[in-house]
């Protein structure tokens, strides 16, 4: 079974985390997967809405970090398609939903910065750990976690990475609705569906008119540089070999 599970059905195009031993961690191949879905998405004129799920208790525990680690230490080779994913992400022009029925942790948390619908389960908890792990934020979300949620609380989730609740998600604007984690995927799923049956055009247009794309990825690229460096930091080296050998 796929690491990335991508169905579609009315109308939805449905892009699924199912690598749960791992807690749904990112690899590039799943990146890559991911940005694929998205680019054949945005062409597909019988899509009109996508949503993203995950198999098992964890929405995902973000970027794997095998791949951080092979990245830092220069053993990576091939395209890395995290760049292309979180490109095609800011560029949709189709609405996306995000159905958080677990915990999410980095590019899980910043990726919901740019949904324009979230469900997510009361209990869950978001984290972006970024400077434990020698890293600074990515996907622009130096600009868009402060925009959702304020400085403040900004700040003690970037630099405490104090986690953010599911239900103070949706009560500072971050998710439309904290719901029992057994809810969240139908009603995220019922939630596409209906955005699915709206004037597509008119839907486009207004998701075109509410985001600042090119601000984003502005910010993106200068949060990109900072990252690319960091990642081969002595700081991020001792981070993700703290983590691998922790057992
Ligand atoms: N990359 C690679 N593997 C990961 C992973 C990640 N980001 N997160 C979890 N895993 C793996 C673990 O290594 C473990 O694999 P194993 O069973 O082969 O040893 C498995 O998933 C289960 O994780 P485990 O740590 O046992 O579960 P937990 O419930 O105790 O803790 C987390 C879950 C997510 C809190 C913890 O795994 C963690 O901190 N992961 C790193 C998160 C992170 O820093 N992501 C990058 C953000 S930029």
């Amino acid at each position: 079974m796929s690491d990335i599970q991508i169905e579609r059905a009315d109308g939805v195009l449905e892009i699924r985390f199912n690598r749960p031993a791992k807690k749904n961690a990112i690899t590039n191949a799943m990146y890559g997967a991911m940005a694929d879905a998205l680019e054949s998405g945005a062409t597909d004129a019988q899509i009109r809405a996508i949503l993203f799920t995950a198999a098992g208790d964890f929405f995902t525990a973000g970027n794997d970090l095998v791949d951080f680690a092979a990245q830092s230490s220069g053993a990576f080779e091939g395209p890395r398609h995290v760049s292309r994913f979180l490109q095609r992400f800011i560029e949709a022009e189709k609405p996306i939903v995000a159905a958080v029925q677990g915990n999410a942790v980095g590019v899980g948390v910043t990726m919901l910065l740019h949904c324009d619908l979230v469900y997510i389960a009361e209990n869950a908890r978001l984290t972006t750990p970024f400077i434990d792990l020698g890293l600074v934020p990515e996907n622009a979300s130096s600009l868009t976690l402060v925009d959702r949620v304020g400085h403040a609380r900004a700040f003690a989730m970037l630099g405490l990475a104090e986690p953010l609740l599911g239900r103070d998600a949706a009560a500072c604007g971050l998710a439309n609705a904290a719901l029992a984690a057994a809810e969240v995927e139908p009603r995220a799923r019922s939630a596409a569906q209906a955005l699915a049956k709206k004037p597509a055009e008119s839907l486009r247009l207004t998701k075109n008119l509410m985001r600042n794309r090119e601000r984003l990825m502005l910010r993106m690229q200068e949060e990109g540089e900072l990252f690319a460096e960091r990642l081969k930091s002595p700081e991020a080296a001792a981070a993700f070999a703290a983590f691998l050998g922790r057992r």
